[in-house]
């Protein structure tokens, strides 16, 4: 294989909203390099469609308080609290600067950034839903990529397009450089570099029905990971409540901001039983499970009662077509419907990772309890757990995250290369990296990637999504070390040199059965029910036991281990989750 040698400073993986955010931090401190397996506007942030909150108070009373308040609450508990409070106080900032920057945010009639209603969002610690999101339409997230991409041109950052980090090399203890795939030409790269920030977003298509892109695969998280960083709170997976009925394609929150209610197959706007106060804007999990629930009890809509509908149809149409537009179109386009007048099949998606690579508050990497911090190394975005969410996130904190954490952990990153010397980069560096990649040319093996992902899929929708019990995840083991095994058996068809995804994929499923695992011995190891962690043999929330992060390693034999950490502050003392 031909392999390329690059030294930068500091080097950020994927360019979604945090990987941008951060380059834009450190772009102009340090001779940077943006690694990104995506051209960096296909990114998954720009599938995000609501909002992003802050309180702006720009339509009702608010503020960055009670917003902090609605995180720890919507997180079940398990939220650091002054990590929260930082990202809820500088909510404000960050959303001006995206105006300053030209985000062309949906305005009051009086010009002033609009907000809407999202789940779990309300006023003075839980009274009523409050008006937090700023949006753009439901294309916030679309909006927030180009933003922030036209701020990374403008500054002439240096990207690497479609070029796929596979492996981090560490010495002296430190960051010393990582190996990328050159997905146009095959070949290998190795960048020597004091620091790398990893914000290469989530791994949600380990599930079945997902809103994620089949991009999703945790390449990051996956790859330090079996380098031996610890992952936290991997059991905490997020299932949005409206995914397209089998697709799982996002159906917006801000739908029911918008006043959309979701009704069973008696028409009932059955979240008035779950969620009295808040309704169809509960949290996530709650809304997941009460749809779920009521398909389990035959209220269920459509020949095999497996879905419920999200009804707009009360909605003004130009409220519709104003607020709405992107997911009224996928209505029509994948369903054959017209939101207006016909009530949508939905079920619930897998659609964000809670847990993932430990960082502190400026994205720097930890790695135990202690917060002992590994020198080089930063995560931001969905694929960091700083953690904010808790075991539960909030919609529209999501962006939020990004922006915050993105410009928090470019900026110590930056300031960290100003002082720090290269670690010395092996001479094998890519050894690895390469003799995986041509292993899998040269096998012979039977077994499909596509196959194994998809089986890998079922049986992760089946037994360790929303519900879980001790037998379905104790299966889930069982399934998880065969599809482990066959892994290493997958051959490939095609063996080109250009844009070969027959191996790209072999490669990403590598990491996603990992991180599959880690997600099932974290949430065996978890005999409570807390946020979207729901065992049905432990249905009650076990503060005594339990208030404390999951910090799960791979050892170098190949084994799983759990740690656990303290959950930090205590400004907000654990209640029962009313809504
Ligand atoms: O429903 C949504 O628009 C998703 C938002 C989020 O995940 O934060």
């Amino acid at each position: 294989m031909r392999i390329h040698h690059h030294s930068f400073d500091a080097v950020i993986v994927g360019a979604g909203g945090a990987g941008l955010r951060a380059a834009i931090e450190a772009a102009g401190e340090c001779r940077l390099a943006v690694i990104t397996k995506l051209y960096p506007t296909r990114s998954h942030t720009g599938a995000a469609q609501g909002g992003m909150c802050a309180a702006l108070a720009n339509v009702e009373e608010d503020s960055w308080e009670w917003h902090t308040f609605d995180t720890v609450k919507g997180g079940d508990y398990l939220v650091d609290q002054s990590a929260a409070q930082v990202m809820c106080r500088e909510a404000i900032d960050a959303v001006i600067e995206l105006e300053h920057y030209g985000l062309p945010f949906n305005r009051t009639p009086d010009g002033e950034i609009d907000q809407r209603r999202f789940g779990g969002h309300t006023r003075n610690h839980g009274e009523a839903p409050v008006r937090r999101a700023c949006y753009s339409a439901d294309r916030t997230g679309h909006m927030i990529l180009q933003t922030l991409y036209q701020q990374c041109v403008k500054r002439d950052v240096n990207f690497f397009n479609e070029f796929q980090v596979l492996d981090v090399t560490f010495s002296e203890g430190r960051v010393a450089g990582c190996v990328a795939y050159e997905q146009a030409t095959g070949d290998l790269h190795v960048f020597a570099t004091k620091a790398i920030l990893f914000a290469s977003g989530g791994f949600g298509k380990m599930f079945k029905v997902s809103s994620n892109a089949h991009t999703l695969t945790g390449d990051g998280p996956g790859l330090l990971y079996r380098r031996g960083i610890p992952m936290e709170d991997m059991e905490f997976f997020q299932f949005h409540p409206t995914g397209i009925y089998k697709l799982g394609i996002l159906l917006s929150e801000a739908a029911r901001g918008e006043g959309g209610i979701l009704r069973n197959v008696d028409n009932e706007r059955f979240m008035e039983r779950y969620a009295p106060t808040v309704k169809d804007l509960a949290p996530r999990d709650m809304v997941s499970r009460a749809i779920l629930t009521e398909i389990k009890e035959g209220r269920g809509i459509g020949p095999n009662k497996d879905y419920v509908h999200l009804d707009l149809t009360h909605l003004p149409p130009e409220q519709i077509d104003a607020k709405l537009p992107d997911i009224s179109e996928f209505v029509r386009t994948y369903m054959g419907l017209e939101p207006k007048t016909q009530g949508i099949p939905i079920q619930p998606t897998a659609h964000y990772a809670m847990g993932g690579i430990p960082t502190n508050i400026d994205g720097e990497v930890v790695v135990d309890a202690e917060g002992t911090v590994f020198p080089g190394l930063y995560a931001a975005g969905e694929c960091a757990c700083v953690s904010v969410h808790g075991a539960n996130r909030l919609g529209t904190n999501s962006l939020l995250d990004i922006v915050v954490f993105g410009k928090r952990g470019g900026r110590s990153m930056a300031q960290f290369v100003k002082t720090a010397d290269h670690a010395p980069l092996p001479a094998d560096a890519s050894d690895d990296v390469r003799e995986r990649i041509e292993r899998i040319f040269a096998s012979t093996g039977t077994e499909k990637a596509a196959e194994i992902r998809s089986e890998l899929q079922d049986h992760m929708m089946d037994k360790a999504s929303v519900f879980r019990t001790e037998e379905s995840l104790s299966e889930m083991v069982t399934v998880l070390d065969d599809l482990k095994e066959r892994v290493e058996r997958v051959g490939i068809d095609d063996k080109g040199e250009v844009f070969n995804f027959d191996i790209t994929e072999a490669l990403e499923l590598g990491y996603l059965v990992d991180l599959a695992e880690a997600v099932v011995v974290s949430a065996r190891a978890r005999t409570e029910s807390r946020g979207a962690h729901w065992r049905d043999d432990h249905p009650i929330r076990d503060d005594a036991n339990w208030m404390k992060h999951t910090m799960v390693t791979r050892q170098p034999d190949g084994t799983v281990t759990l740690d656990y950490k303290p959950v930090d502050g205590d400004l907000y003392v654990p209640m029962e989750r009313k809504y």
